[in-house]
């Protein structure tokens, strides 16, 4: 629409008054604000752009490859992809605490970012003077009220403060001033994908606060592939009522991986495998949230795909725990 046209066209301008020659870095998650920021300060400055995007292990399946596909491939933009996977399970083996899980993860992911964005500053030959965040305004209200947050912290968020004053960049942040819904319309008239754009949230510590205990590599590669289906089958499901799919119902659904076996049998055999449960909910705020109450049709075919397909899980449990007292995630 030409609202939307207008919008795009003034902050294209308005960042290429910003940047002038210079040259810019954005940390690439593959979520909804870093990607529309990508895609708008490319649209902007093109080639100026170099997108970082560290790859922790922890995504979901074949997530990396498709930011790449999307920004490499669809786009043209540059992307520096760091595989560093082998680095975040070596850091977190026999780490099981939740919180000390987010604080490696955290810390490494700045260390990687650091390290890429350094490499990026002395090959290039201009003036590498930029640091692009998808900083949208809820997070600039937050960080704003955070004197009056409580003293307790439930669960450390990833927090990138003092990353540009480390690297000695200035910030650029074109997404300051909107909101979600802005920030998720401004990304579809930019030409991202809607299933991109209208992705339900997923946290950076990513897979590591949804393998509770230890993170394995066996247990991630379980997980994603459970997880997978679960997503797959909330997109296949549309509710008669509403004509929407049950991705689109929840506010966010995932699958946790529970490292303990039960026991069940398949054909002759018993088997003695892992187990995972399934999280889905609807709320506003994410700071309270009802359990989701998926069709239990949906429920068995997931479950039924689950056990047949993924081998090394043999039960699949459903949550039905609400926010409070119990959180979204599992850690
Ligand atoms: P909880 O589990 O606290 O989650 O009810 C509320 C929302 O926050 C997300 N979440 C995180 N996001 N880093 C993030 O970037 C984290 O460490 C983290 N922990 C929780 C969670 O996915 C939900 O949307």
């Amino acid at each position: 629409d030409w609202v939307m046209r207008d919008h795009i066209a003034e902050a294209v301008q308005a960042i290429r008054e910003q940047v002038g020659d210079e040259e810019v870095i954005l940390g690439l998650s593959g979520g909804v604000d870093s990607s529309v920021a990508a895609a708008l300060i490319h649209r902007a400055i093109g080639d100026q752009l170099t997108c970082v995007f560290v790859d922790h292990g922890l995504l979901r399946l074949h997530e990396g490859d498709a930011v790449m596909e999307m920004f490499e491939g669809k786009l043209h933009a540059k992307v520096v992809r760091a595989d560093a996977s082998e680095r975040f399970l070596g850091e977190l083996a026999g780490v099981t605490d939740p919180e000390a899980k987010r604080k490696i993860i955290g810390r490494e992911f700045v260390e990687v970012f650091k390290a890429e964005a350094a490499k990026i500053k002395h090959t290039h030959s201009r003036h590498v003077a930029w640091l692009a965040q998808g900083t949208i305004y809820p997070d600039v209200i937050e960080s704003g009220g955070a004197k009056s947050k409580k003293a307790v912290t439930i669960k450390s968020h990833h927090n990138v403060g003092g990353l540009p004053e480390q690297l000695g960049l200035k910030l650029l942040e074109p997404l300051r001033d909107l909101f979600k819904d802005e920030v998720r319309e401004l990304g579809v008239a930019l030409g991202l994908p809607p299933e991109m754009v209208y992705r339900h949230p997923f946290p950076g510590p990513g897979l590591g606060v949804r393998i509770l205990g230890e993170v394995k590599k066996e247990y991630a590669d379980l997980l994603r592939a459970a997880d997978d289906i679960f997503i797959q089958e909330l997109r296949n499901h549309v509710d008669a009522v509403t004509g929407k799919t049950w991705y689109e119902l929840t506010s966010q659904a995932f699958t946790v991986f529970l490292p303990v076996r039960s026991v069940g049998v398949m054909g002759d055999g018993r088997t003695y495998d892992y187990v995972v449960a399934l999280r889905a909910v609807q709320t506003s705020d994410f700071m309270t949230a009802d359990w989701a109450e998926l069709p239990y049709a949906l429920l068995k075919k997931v479950s039924g795909r689950i056990i047949n397909e993924v081998r090394g899980i043999n039960r699949v449990t459903y949550d039905v725990s609400s926010k409070p007292p119990a959180t979204i995630e599992w850690e």
